[in-house]
């Protein structure tokens, strides 16, 4: 993949703001937004320094006027719930065949854009972690809050040659990524720990390691009896250690933390419910598995 050929990241939130700033140093990029924003990208970097990139913030029609070189690849950085809307957008302005990027969580998108989009679609699953928090000059940084691993791959195994040149490129640019064989099974295993955390500690509005303590810990028991059955019923094969012990260590590992979804609760804005345990309902249904615990917690999960 050439590195003069631009890369727009799609969506100018946490993840946008974190690989364009990350890409810059290394490639030209674009972070195209809902709103057109000066083109200086404010990155905190995991040892608490700050810097000012000189990173072109755009929106698409403002891009196509602009600059009207062809981007070499998409990244689609929104949350699951509003990858389409962008999709329909993005489609007016590039090539159909387009390489795209997926960095949403869940597994909704994914299939459905796969799909869809005449050209490659590259899935991502990152453990890179990120939030945009405002400055006091009324500005906003994004701050990399926790270095990760970006896994990639497609669900077909279709474009592995593509995935190698984005992990060289995401290296590049000093991260790490890595091609990913079977990316649906990853992005299945974090699914799983997405249902088992994230519904339960956003509702109860609880820090992960609170899961670990009555009543949680016999609740999150029951959503791993339910979870782990169904996501082998799709084909994938379970954790080395088991279900048990992958979600487990997870909510250990981030036991201070507080989930995306949690997040998004406390900030009044839209989760992410339907990318995570909507797969695992349409396993069910698919199935014909009964999902109590599940079914309950959907039920619960503001959307
Ligand atoms: N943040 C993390 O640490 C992290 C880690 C791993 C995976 N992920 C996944 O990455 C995805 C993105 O997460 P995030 O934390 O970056 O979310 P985010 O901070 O909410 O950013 C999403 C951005 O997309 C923008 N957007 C929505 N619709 C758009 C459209 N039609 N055109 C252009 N931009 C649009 C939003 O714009 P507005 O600001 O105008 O609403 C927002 O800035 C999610 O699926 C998440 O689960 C995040």
């Amino acid at each position: 993949m050439p590195a003069s050929s631009p890369w727009w990241l799609l969506g100018a939130g946490a993840m946008g703001r974190l690989f364009a700033a990350r890409l810059s140093v290394a490639r030209p990029v674009c972070l195209i937004g809902r709103r057109d924003a000066p083109n200086v990208l404010h990155y905190r970097d995991p040892s608490g320094v700050d810097h000012a990139l000189d990173v072109p913030c755009c929106t698409l029609t403002s891009l196509a006027v602009s600059d009207p070189t062809p981007p070499g690849l998409v990244v689609l950085a929104t949350k699951s719930h509003d990858t389409q809307t962008a999709l329909d957008a993005l489609s007016a302005h590039v090539d159909a065949r387009t390489p795209l990027l997926l960095l949403q969580n869940g597994f909704r998108v994914q299939p459905i854009v796969t799909r869809q989009w005449l050209g490659p679609v590259l899935c991502a699953s990152t453990t890179e972690g990120a939030y945009v928090e405002s400055a006091p000059d009324g500005g906003t940084c994004v701050v990399h809050a926790g270095t990760g691993v970006t896994w990639i791959g497609d669900l077909d195994h279709a474009w592995p040659d593509l995935a190698h040149g984005v992990v060289e490129a995401l290296t590049a640019a000093g991260m790490r990524a890595q091609v990913d064989d079977d990316i649906a099974q990853r992005l299945w295993h974090k699914l799983a720990v997405n249902a088992a955390i994230n519904p339960l500690v956003a509702r109860h509005r609880i820090r992960n390691g609170q899961l670990r303590d009555r009543p949680f810990r016999r609740m999150v028991d029951a959503l791993i009896d339910e979870i782990g059955p169904l996501i082998e019923g799709q084909g994938v094969e379970p954790p080395a250690a088991g279900w048990s012990a992958l979600i487990w260590q997870v909510i250990e590992a981030t036991a201070d933390n507080r989930a995306s979804m949690l997040q998004d609760v406390l900030a009044g804005r839209p989760t992410e419910r339907e990318a995570i345990l909507g797969p695992l309902r349409d396993a069910a249904r698919r199935q014909q598995r009964s999902t109590p615990s599940l079914d309950a917690l959907y039920r619960d999960t503001p959307s």
